[in-house]
C-alpha cells in the first residue's frame, strides 16, 4: 500500500510504485477530473499540483510522491477565483485540456500573483489546447489577478 495525501485526505494505494500518478487518480481513486491525454508529459491534461508546484501526474511515479501534497482540479475550491475567472471569461471549449490549464494556471498565480503577457504565456506553454482557447484563458488568469486582489488588469 501506498500512502497518498490528495486534497488534504490520506488515501491507500494498492498497486507498484512505479505506476504513473494519473493512472492512480483516475482508474484507482476516481477522481477523474484530471485528464488522460498523451501520457507522455506533452500536452498538460494531466496536470495537478504536488506540493503547490503544477506537474504531469503521468510522468510521476507514485512511489516517488512521498509525504508531499497532491492537489487535483477536485481540490481547487468552486469560489477560487481561477475557477470563477474561467467561468467569468467562458474559457472553455471542449473542456477537455481544461482542468489541466486551470491548475497550471492556479499554480502560475501563487508564484506570480500579477503575471504580464510574458510571463503567462511563459507559465502557461507546457499546457496544450487543440481548440485554441489560448486568448480567452490568459483574459481569465489576468482577470483571477485582479479579483484576488493583487492589481492585475481585468
Ligand atoms: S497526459 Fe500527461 S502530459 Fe499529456
Ligand atoms: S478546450 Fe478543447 S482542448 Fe482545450
Amino acid at each position: 500500500m501506498i500512502p497518498l495525501t490528495i486534497n488534504g485526505k490520506r488515501h491507500q494505494a494498492d498497486v507498484s510504485p512505479d505506476v504513473p500518478l494519473l493512472w492512480v487518480l483516475r482508474d484507482h481513486l476516481h477522481l477523474t477530473g484530471t485528464k488522460f491525454g498523451c501520457g507522455e508529459g506533452l500536452c498538460g491534461a494531466c496536470t495537478v499540483h504536488i506540493d503547490g508546484k503544477a506537474e504531469f501526474s503521468c510522468q510521476v511515479a507514485v512511489g516517488d510522491v512521498g509525504e508531499r501534497k497532491i492537489t487535483t482540479i477536485e481540490g481547487i475550491a468552486e469560489d477560487h477565483p481561477v475557477k470563477q475567472a474561467w467561468i467569468a471569461e467562458e474559457v472553455s471549449q471542449c473542456g477537455y485540456c481544461q482542468p489541466g490549464q486551470i491548475m497550471r494556471a492556479a499554480a502560475l498565480l501563487a508564484e506570480h500573483p500579477d503575471p504580464g503577457d510574458a510571463e503567462i504565456d511563459a507559465g502557461m506553454d507546457p499546457n496544450l489546447c487543440r481548440c485554441g482557447t489560448y486568448p480567452r484563458i490568459r483574459k481569465a488568469i489576468r482577470r483571477a489577478a485582479g479579483k484576488a486582489g493583487r492589481g492585475g488588469a481585468a
